[in-house]
């Protein structure tokens, strides 16, 4: 069975459009692979978060993901730094990763310069953290978006590397599994493209229903159908995007109906939609509070995914030392 891989970074809530872009399919997907997902705190130590921010952050995340259906008994789900052996695997792959290809990295130039006080050897090497986080699990499928595609070729040069220079296929290379087409791209609130957290526009799935009305009723619209059956311009196809995942086929086709003959007004079409998002969220939101109202549960559950994870790692580990040459 393949081995498939997703890692997130405990910054803040998951929004919708975590949810339907991704979240849902590695739900699916924990039926057909052995899945390992994690949450990466420590690349988030390359912009320095305080200790009590990493504790919260990690477990808001870990509940948010039970709360949507990953499964602790199908997946293997944990936290990146109770598994240790990544750091060693980490340390192998940099002495194979040289100084000019990893300032080459897109993301790292673009962090160097945001944080110009702050360039350190983390923020460097953080592809061959991440190439480390796949490779000890030896991964087939890595879901990503487009962001991340450099840092998944990164992942596969050094697998490449460290084959061709003990002579072994050791390391699966893996794929970057593209999730198009299974998730929906949900776009954000504000009449521009994806929803996001740094851009402001999203719906979290621990939302309060008064704060997803707000915040739908402020959605950005237009002066509204200009024609007969007119093509529907960006914001407004937004939000029939969000309807037509929230909603009922029913209440999309009649608020269709309303644009096309002209007498769509976008105050009933938001009143609808936010409840319709209400109603799907309800469920999520109470099993993310109930998750996250019991920490001594939560910190049971990533530690039984450490030790899966600690097994699948160690005997990774175990090879790679005697590859190297080091004593097992
Ligand atoms: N770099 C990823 C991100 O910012 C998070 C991540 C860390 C990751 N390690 C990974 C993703 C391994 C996939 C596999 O989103």
């Amino acid at each position: 069975m393949e081995t498939v891989l997703s890692g997130i970074r405990p910054t803040g809530n998951l929004h919708i459009g975590n949810y339907y872009g991704a979240v849902t399919s590695f739900v699916r997907l924990q039926e057909e692979y052995k899945c390992f997902f994690f949450i990466a705190d420590w690349h988030s130590l390359t912009t320095h978060p305080k200790p009590e921010d990493i504790r919260r952050s990690t477990r808001t995340i870990l509940a948010e993901y039970l709360a949507c259906g990953i499964d602790p008994q199908k997946s293997t789900i944990y936290i990146q730094s109770d598994v240790k052996e990544v750091l060693e695997l980490y340390l192998y792959l940099n002495m194979n990763a040289y100084l000019g290809e990893l300032e080459r990295v897109t993301s790292f130039k673009e962090k160097a310069r945001k944080q110009p006080d702050n360039v350190n050897a983390g923020l460097l090497t953080y592809p061959t953290l991440m190439a480390a986080d796949i490779l000890i699990h030896r991964a087939n499928k890595v879901p990503v978006g487009k962001d991340q595609e450099q840092n998944m070729e990164m992942a596969r040069l050094y697998a490449n590397r460290f084959n061709n220079k003990y002579g072994k296929e050791y390391f699966p290379i893996p794929q970057s599994f593209s999730l198009v087409g299974q998730g929906v791209k949900i776009p954000g609130l504000d009449g521009s493209g994806k929803m996001g957290k740094s851009e402001g526009n999203c719906i979290y799935l621990c939302e309060e229903p008064s704060s997803i009305r707000k915040k739908v009723m402020r959605a950005v619209t237009d002066a509204g159908p200009q024609a007969l059956n007119s093509e529907k311009p960006e914001v407004i196809q937004n939000l029939f995007t969000l309807l037509s995942v929230v909603s009922p086929k029913e209440t999309y086709d009649y608020f269709d109906e309303k644009w096309n003959d002209m007498t769509l007004r976008y105050g009933d079409l938001k009143k609808q939609l936010a409840e319709d998002l209400i109603n799907t969220l309800a469920p999520i939101r109470e099993r993310i509070l109930d998750f996250s109202s019991d920490t001594e549960r939560l910190d049971r559950i990533a530690l039984e995914g450490a030790e899966k994870a600690h097994e699948s790692a160690a005997k990774t580990i175990r090879d790679v030392r005697e590859i190297i040459g080091f004593r097992v």
